[in-house]
């Protein structure tokens, strides 16, 4: 954590000053998926209980919370969505939600509350299937209709990897009719910092990826649904770009031994 969002942070707990603060907040691993490139949908050991929830949230009201977003594993799939999702927007909190899509329907009338809902599609049927599993995609695309229809705000968001790279203008296809824009990122090796994981095999490498995201660039100045922004893209570039220099300047060990 930066040293000025501690000292903010502290300074906010002390009731001396609000900040406005954007909360994400993983509600539980739980999930109904597995998919293969992911690693949070194992529950974490001590999730907590529904009174500490609700204690944590009334602490980060007080101190100046002003929007959540609710992830997970699956936000859906926890015990006390419902209620959490209501506790939020009773303190008109705008809440936004990343989900499969698979509990949309059933959950329409907590659905319906959110400002956004961010919908996980990484392709046609069988792109998005072989990483999500038998019929994940007509659920996602049923979840999207849903929540389309009772008036939420929908996104889809594409995870881009060897299982889908070739197809991104597909998911552009399946996205558009549905009136709801895609946001690409890359898989990466693992979504929590410091794991041991090696998720490489589900990872495009860093030339494939960059060729990926070119042509999200270039399909966004085609007008198409793009739903990253120029800033995001501009982002991956340069964080992409910066990898692969120091790959290359990564010194081997005949380099060192050379003294180069
Ligand atoms: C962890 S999921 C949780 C919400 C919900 N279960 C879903 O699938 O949208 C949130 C997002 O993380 C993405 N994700 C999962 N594993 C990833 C990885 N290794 N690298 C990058 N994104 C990943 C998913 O594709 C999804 O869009
Ligand atoms: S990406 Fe989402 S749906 Fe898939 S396993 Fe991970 S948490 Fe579950």
């Amino acid at each position: 954590m930066h040293p000025s969002i501690a000292v903010r942070g502290a300074i906010a707990r002390l009731g001396l000053r609000r900040y406005p603060l954007g909360l994400t907040y993983e509600l539980t691993w739980l999930c109904n998926l597995a998919c293969s490139y992911c690693d949070r949908h194992v529950p974490m050991r001590h999730e907590l209980g529904r009174d500490q929830i609700f204690a944590a949230l009334a602490e980060f009201y007080d101190m100046g919370m002003r929007d959540v977003s609710l992830d997970g594993g699956e936000p859906l799939a926890h015990r006390h969505v419902d209620e959490i999702v209501e506790w939020l927007v009773c303190r008109r909190i705008p809440v936004a939600m990343n989900t499969n899509g698979i509990l949309v329907r059933r959950k329409l009338e907590t659905v319906r509350k959110l400002a956004l809902v961010k919908i996980s599609l990484d392709g046609p049927r069988a792109e998005h299937d072989a990483a999500r599993g038998a019929g994940s995609f007509d659920h996602a695309v049923d979840g999207a209709r849903a929540a389309r229809a009772a008036g939420v705000r929908v996104e889809f968001t594409c995870t881009i990897g060897r299982h889908n790279v070739h197809a991104l203008e597909d998911v552009l296809d399946v996205a558009e009719p549905l009136g709801a824009p895609v946001v690409f990122q890359p898989a990466l090796n693992s979504l929590f910092q410091g794991s041991d994981r090696d998720g490489s095999a589900w990872q495009v490498d860093g030339a494939a990826v960059r060729a990926a995201l070119a042509r999200v660039e270039t399909m966004k100045r085609r007008g198409r649904s793009v739903g990253n922004g120029w800033s995001s893209l501009r982002h991956f570039r340069s964080v992409l770009s910066t990898v692969v220099v120091r790959l290359a300047h990564t010194p081997t060990p005949s380099s060192m031994s050379r003294g180069v």
